[in-house]
C-alpha cells in the first residue's frame, strides 16, 4: 500500500473547547525565527505540573498515544504531529476518552523539539517514521543526527528512546547511526509481530511484515 494514501481519511474538526483543551499549535515560521518567544513544550506549560513527559514523535491519529495515556493515568503524554486531520482525530479520541494527561502538539517535530527544555521527558517514542533513505529524500528524514541530539538533550539521564519500523534497511541505517553516536546505549533489539500496537503496525503486520524495535537508554 502506498504510504501516502494512508493519510487519506475523513476526520471531523473538533469543537473549539476540545481544540483548546488538547491541541497546541506551533507554527514553523515562529519556531524557526522566534523560538525564544514561544512557550516551552513541557509538563509545566502543557499540564501545569512538574513532571517528566512521554513524547510520541509522529503520533498519527493518536490511537497508541491515547491508549498509553489511558493505561498510565499518572504520566503525562504529548504527541507531535503535523497532519491536520490526524491531529483532529487524536484530539477527538482524547476527548472521547475524557483524558487530561494527553496533549497534541501540531508542529513540524524537527523544529518543535527546539522548544522542549533539557530533561523535560523520561521517554521518547518514534514509531514507524516514514523511511527516507534515498539521497533525494534525506532532507525529509525524521531520525537524523541533529534530531537524535535533541532527543538526547530532552531526555532525563537514563531515559528511554524507542524506535520501531517495518523497514529493514531503514532500521539497519538508524541502528548504526544511534550506536555510532555515543549518546545512547542499545539495551534491546527485536524483530517480532507485536499484535498491532499502533495503526501502522497493524497495517504492516496484516501484510506479514514484522516490526523491528530498538530500545535505547540515554547515556
Ligand atoms: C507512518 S505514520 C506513523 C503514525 C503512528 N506513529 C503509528 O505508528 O501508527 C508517521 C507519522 O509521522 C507524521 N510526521 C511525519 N513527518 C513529520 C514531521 N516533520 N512533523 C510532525 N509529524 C510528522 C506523519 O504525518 C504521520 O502521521
Amino acid at each position: 500500500m502506498a504510504r501516502l494514501k494512508l493519510q487519506r481519511f475523513r476526520a471531523s474538526e473538533p469543537p473549539d473547547h476540545v481544540q483548546a483543551r488538547y491541541i497546541r499549535v506551533y507554527k514553523g515560521r515562529d519556531l524557526h525565527y522566534h523560538p525564544e518567544a514561544l512557550p516551552p513544550i513541557s509538563a509545566a506549560t502543557l499540564f501545569g505540573v512538574s513532571a517528566p513527559l512521554v513524547l510520541d514523535l509522529g503520533c498519527g491519529r493518536g490511537e497508541f498515544l491515547v491508549g498509553q495515556a489511558q493505561a498510565q493515568p499518572d504520566r503525562y503524554f504529548a504527541g507531535f504531529e503535523w497532519h491536520i486531520k490526524s491531529v483532529w482525530d487524536a484530539a477527538n479520541r482524547a476527548h472521547a476518552a475524557g483524558l487530561d494527561n494527553v496533549r497534541i502538539v501540531r508542529a513540524d517535530l524537527r523544529l518543535a523539539l527546539r522548544v522542549v527544555p533539557d530533561g523535560a521527558a523520561d521517554e521518547v517514542l518514534m514509531l514507524f517514521p516514514p523511511p527516507k533513505l534515498a539521497r533525494s529524500e534525506r532532507k525529509d528524514d525524521l531520525l537524523s543526527e541533529p534530531l537524535l541530539r535533541h532527543i538526547h538533550r530532552i531526555l532525563l539521564p537514563g531515559g528511554l528512546f524507542h524506535f520501531v519500523t517495518d523497514h529493514a534497511a531503514y532500521f539497519a541505517t538508524k541502528r548504526a547511526l544511534i550506536e555510532g553516536g555515543g549518546l545512547f546505549a542499545v539495551q534491546g533489539e527485536s524483530s517480532a509481530f507485536e499484535g498491532g500496537l499502533t495503526r501502522f503496525q497493524r497495517i504492516w503486520e496484516a501484510m506479514s511484515i514484522a516490526s523491528r524495535r530498538l530500545e535505547c537508554r540515554r547515556i
